[in-house]
C-alpha cells in the first residue's frame, strides 16, 4: 500500500507522452519496420500493418494505460489487484517472458548500433561504397567477440540507469533527443529522395500489391504492430501506472501511435530510395538498415558528422525502449518479489546479456551455434517469431478480453474520462465496439490463418 503512495509520476501532461513515445520509438521503426517492410513486398504489407495498428493496437494501448494507472502497480500486480484471485495476472507472468525474449536479440541489435557510433566516430565509413557497406556490415556482426562486448556495454548501460531508477531522466533526454532524431531522418529523407532513381523506392514503399500478401506477411505486420507500440506485454501498463491523473489517456495513445507511425515512415523514405538507386535489395533482411545509412551519408555535406549523429540519436532511442522493456521484469521482482530494485537491475541485466550472446552467435550460420535451430529458425529468429508473433499478440488478445469482459464498463469509463471531467461519452462507445468484437475477432483470425486453419 506505501508503496502506491511513493510511486514516482511523470511530471506532466508533455512528460507522458514523451516517456510513452520513447518506449514506442526504437529500433523497431529504424531497424524492424524498413526491413520487413522489404522482406514483404512493401505496399500491401504497409496497408496491413495500418490496419492493424488502427483496430487492434490503438484499442489495446489504451486498455493496458488503463489497467497500469488504476491500479498504478507493475504489470503483475496491477492485473492481481483489478482481478484479485483470478488468472488474469498471467498476463502479466507471459509479458515478463517476452520482455526477455525480446531482450535476448535486442540488445545484440542495439550492440551493433553502438558498434556502429563507435565506427562513424573513428571514420570508417569515410569513401563507402555499396561492396564495403556491404563488407562492413558483415564483419560487425560475424565478430565473434566484437559484437558480445557490445551487446555487453549496452547491458551495462541499460542496467546503471535503471539501477538509478530515474524517471526524469528519461524524460528529459527524450524531450530533448527525439526531436532531433526526427529532423536527422528528415534530412537523411531529402538526400535519399533526391538520389537518382530515387522514384522507384517510393513506389515500392507504396505500391500495393495483394498477390504479394501472405500469411506469414499478415502474421508479421501483426507482430510489428505490438513491438512497434510496445503493447501485449505490459509495458505500457507500467508506463500507465505512472502517469498523471489529469492525463486524456485517449489523446495520448492517438498522439504516441501517430508520432510512432510517422518516425517509422520517414525511416522507410530514407531506406528505400537508398536501396533502389544503390541497386541493393529491398529484402536484404536484417542488415538493410546498416548497409543504406552510411551510403546516404555519404552523400551529403558534412556527412561524416551526420553519421555519427545519427547513430548516437539511434542508440539513445535503442535504449529508451529496452529501458521500458527491462523495466518490465525488474518491476516485477522488485515490487511482486521484494528484490531489491538495483539488484532486480543488475541481475536482469546479467541474464539478459548471457541468454542473449546465443542470439549474437547463432548469425553466422557457419559457426556451431548458428546451426541450432528450432521449427527452422536459428537462436536469433526464434526469439523475434515467439516474442513478436505469439506472445505480445496474445497478450494483447487477453488484455482486449477483459477489457471488453471481465471489467465493468461503468470504471472504465471513469477512468478514462477522468472521473467524469472529459466528455468522451461517444469516443467510450466507439471504444468497447472495438475491444470487444473487432479487435479479438481480428486477432482469432490472422491466428488462425497463420496456422492455415483458415484461409483468405
Ligand atoms: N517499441 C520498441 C521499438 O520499436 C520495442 C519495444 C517492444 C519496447 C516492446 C517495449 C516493449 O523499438
Amino acid at each position: 500500500m506505501e508503496e502506491t503512495k511513493s510511486r514516482e509520476k511523470f511530471s506532466s501532461g508533455l512528460a507522458v507522452f514523451f516517456a510513452t513515445l520513447g518506449s514506442a520509438v526504437g529500433l523497431g521503426n529504424i531497424w524492424k519496420f524498413p526491413y520487413l517492410t522489404g522482406q514483404y513486398g512493401g505496399g500491401a504489407f504497409l496497408l496491413v500493418y495500418f490496419c492493424c495498428i488502427l483496430f487492434v493496437g490503438l484499442p489495446i494501448m489504451l486498455g493496458e494505460f488503463y489497467i497500469g494507472r488504476k491500479a498504478r502497480k507493475n504489470a503483475v500486480g496491477a492485473l492481481k489487484q483489478l482481478k484479485p484471485g483470478t488468472s488474469w495476472k498471467n498476463i502479466g507472468i507471459m509479458g515478463v517472458g517476452a520482455a526477455y525474449m525480446i531482450m535476448f536479440f535486442y540488445s545484440c541489435v542495439a550492440g551493433w548500433v553502438y558498434f556502429y557510433l563507435f565506427k562513424a566516430i573513428s571514420g570508417d565509413f569515410i569513401g563507402i561504397t555499396m561492396e564495403t557497406a556491404k563488407a562492413q556490415f558483415g564483419s560487425v556482426i560475424m565478430g565473434p567477440i566484437s559484437p558480445i562486448i557490445w551487446q555487453f556495454i549496452v547491458m551495462a548501460v541499460v542496467a546503471s540507469i535503471l539501477a538509478m531508477g530515474v524517471k526524469q531522466g528519461i524524460e528529459k533526454i527524450t524531450k530533448t533527443l527525439m526531436p532531433l532524431l526526427f529532423v536527422l531522418i528528415i534530412i537523411c529523407d531529402i538526400r535519399a529522395l533526391t538520389l537518382p532513381g530515387a522514384a522507384e523506392g517510393v513506389t515500392f514503399l507504396f505500391h500495393v500489391d495483394f498477390n504479394q500478401l501472405t500469411a506469414a506477411a499478415i502474421l508479421t505486420a501483426l507482430g510489428l504492430a505490438f513491438f512497434k507500440l510496445s503493447l501485449g506485454m505490459g509495458t505500457m501498463i507500467t508506463y500507465g501506472s505512472y502517469f498523471t491523473e489529469d492525463n486524456n489517456m485517449f489523446g495520448t495513445a492517438v498522439k504516441v501511435a501517430l508520432s510512432d507511425t510517422l518516425v517509422s515512415m520517414l525511416a522507410g523514405l530514407a531506406i528505400f530510395p537508398t536501396v533502389f538507386s544503390f541497386g541493393m535489395e529491398p529484402g536484404a533482411g536484417p542488415g538493410l538498415l546498416f548497409m543504406t545509412i552510411p551510403l546516404v551519408f555519404s552523400q551529403m555535406p558534412f556527412g561524416s558528422f551526420l553519421l555519427v549523429a545519427f547513430f548516437f540519436l539511434t542508440a539513445i532511442a535503442a535504449t529508451t525502449a529496452m529501458l521500458s522493456l527491462v523495466e518490465v521484469p525488474v518491476a516485477y521482482w522488485s515490487e511482486e518479489r521484494g528484490m531489491p530494485r538495483k539488484k532486480a537491475a543488475v541481475v536482469n541485466a546479467v541474464i539478459i546479456a548471457v541468454i542473449g550472446v546465443l542470439a549474437t552467435l547463432s548469425v553466422d550460420k557457419a559457426s556451431m551455434l548458428g546451426n541450432i535451430t528450432f521449427f527452422g529458425m536459428g537462436f536469433f529468429d526464434f526469439f523475434d517469431y515467439i516474442s513478436s508473433n505469439i506472445l505480445l499478440p496474445l497478450g494483447g488478445l487477453f488484455i482486449a478480453l477483459m477489457m471488453g469482459y471481465a471489467i465493468k464498463r461503468e470504471e472504465v469509463v471513469m477512468e478514462l474520462s477522468n472521473n467524469g471531467k472529459l466528455k468522451i461519452a461517444k469516443l467510450v462507445s466507439v471504444y468497447f465496439f472495438l475491444i470487444r468484437y473487432v479487435t479479438p475477432l481480428l486477432l482469432i483470425v490472422v491466428f488462425l490463418n497463420s496456422i492455415g486453419i483458415l484461409k483468405f
